[in-house]
């Protein structure tokens, strides 16, 4: 077992937690509110905004405005998706720290997702991470459906591994596994991670799991126990995939702090002030909090 000493939380809400949010479009305020809040509870890595269609995603029509209006503090890294080069140019106009493509291990869900195969979204990102990088903007690379697709099921974890590898290869300096759909469970985490981590270096990767089947933060101890250090999470496990219907949110940030609490990990938060934040975002949005230490702490009147 070797746990790392501290994790680095990647902050998922603003973009997955918001992109699938039903009803009317959210404000801006509120957005830039969120991020605000969360860069004071301690995140230093805030996925903010994605600069896709929004005739595909109108939840997120307004990334340039949040990127524009956001109190920006220092030491934080604001990131954004990118699926193409024009996502990139909106996305460098905003200023955004940090770029994301993401492509995913299976065909139909790239087809749903991307509208191309797995083979034309590869070739498309090259050039957005070479003109991101030119432009000294960080890319990190998504794959998704690491462990199930909505629409085939069962994902090999060698065809994880392909994809992974392409992404690095091409210069991510980062790869985010997500369990798009939440269908994974430990030991398919391990075998998942031990796939990729024949081609790439553990530091260099990611957990992205959503929690559809409660099984999150039992797959985040698994591939922990292997050394992986980076977690995304979604305060108040906002959120879901639009091109994954019945996927619920990333894991709440809330419960992955009181997880690495308890571990003995650091990871710099404040609790307290994320369960605020988590209470606040919900108010925002008249929507169930989905973090159960946001609500056993909020319960017990610790806040
Ligand atoms: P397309 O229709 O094939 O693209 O969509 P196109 O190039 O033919 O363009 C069609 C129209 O979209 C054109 O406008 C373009 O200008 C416009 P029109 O001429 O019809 O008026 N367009 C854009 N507008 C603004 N920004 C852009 C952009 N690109 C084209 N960047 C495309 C292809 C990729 C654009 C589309 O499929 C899309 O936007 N998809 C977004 C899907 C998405 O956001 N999914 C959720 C995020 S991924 C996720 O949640 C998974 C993750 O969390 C990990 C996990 O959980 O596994 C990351
Ligand atoms: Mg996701």
């Amino acid at each position: 077992m070797v746990f790392p000493k501290q994790v680095r939380l990647v902050e998922m809400s603003p973009r997955d937690g918001l992109q699938n949010e039903p009803g009317d479009v959210i404000a801006t305020e509120v957005k830039t509110g969120l991020i605000e809040r969360l860069a004071d509870c301690g995140l230093t890595h805030i996925e903010a905004a994605s600069f896709v269609s929004p005739k595909w995603v109108p939840q997120m029509a307004d990334a340039a405005e949040v990127m524009a209006s956001i109190k920006r503090k220092a030491g934080v890294r604001y990131s954004a998706l990118t699926p193409n080069i024009k996502g990139l140019e909106r996305a460098l106009a905003a200023g955004a720290n940090e770029v994301a493509v993401f492509g995913a291990a299976s065909e139909s869900f790239t087809q749903k997702n991307i509208n191309c195969s797995i083979a034309e979204s590869l070739k498309r990102f090259m050039p957005v991470i070479e003109h991101a990088r030119q432009h000294g903007v960080s890319v990190r690379g998504y794959v998704s459906t690491v462990m199930g697709c909505p629409y085939e099921g069962d994902i090999a974890p060698e065809k994880v591994a392909t994809v992974a590898k392409t992404l690095y290869d091409m210069g991510c300096y980062e790869i985010s596994l997500g369990d798009t759909i939440g269908v994974g469970t430990p030991l398919k985490a391990k075998r998942m991670l031990e796939a990729v981590t024949k081609d790439i270096p553990v530091e260099h990767l990611a957990a992205h799991f959503h929690d559809t089947y409660g099984q999150a933060l039992a797959n985040l101890y698994a591939v922990m126990e292997e050394g992986l250090a980076v977690i995304d999470a979604s305060v108040a496990g906002l959120g879901g995939c639009p091109y994954a219907k019945g996927a619920s949110g990333n894991v709440a940030t809330e419960d992955v702090v009181y997880l690495l609490n308890g571990l003995g990990i650091e990871s710099g938060i404040d609790l307290n002030k994320l369960v605020a934040t988590g209470h606040w975002i919900c108010q925002q949005l008249k929507r169930h909090n989905g973090s159960k230490t946001g609500l056993a702490l909020r319960g017990r009147g610790c806040l």
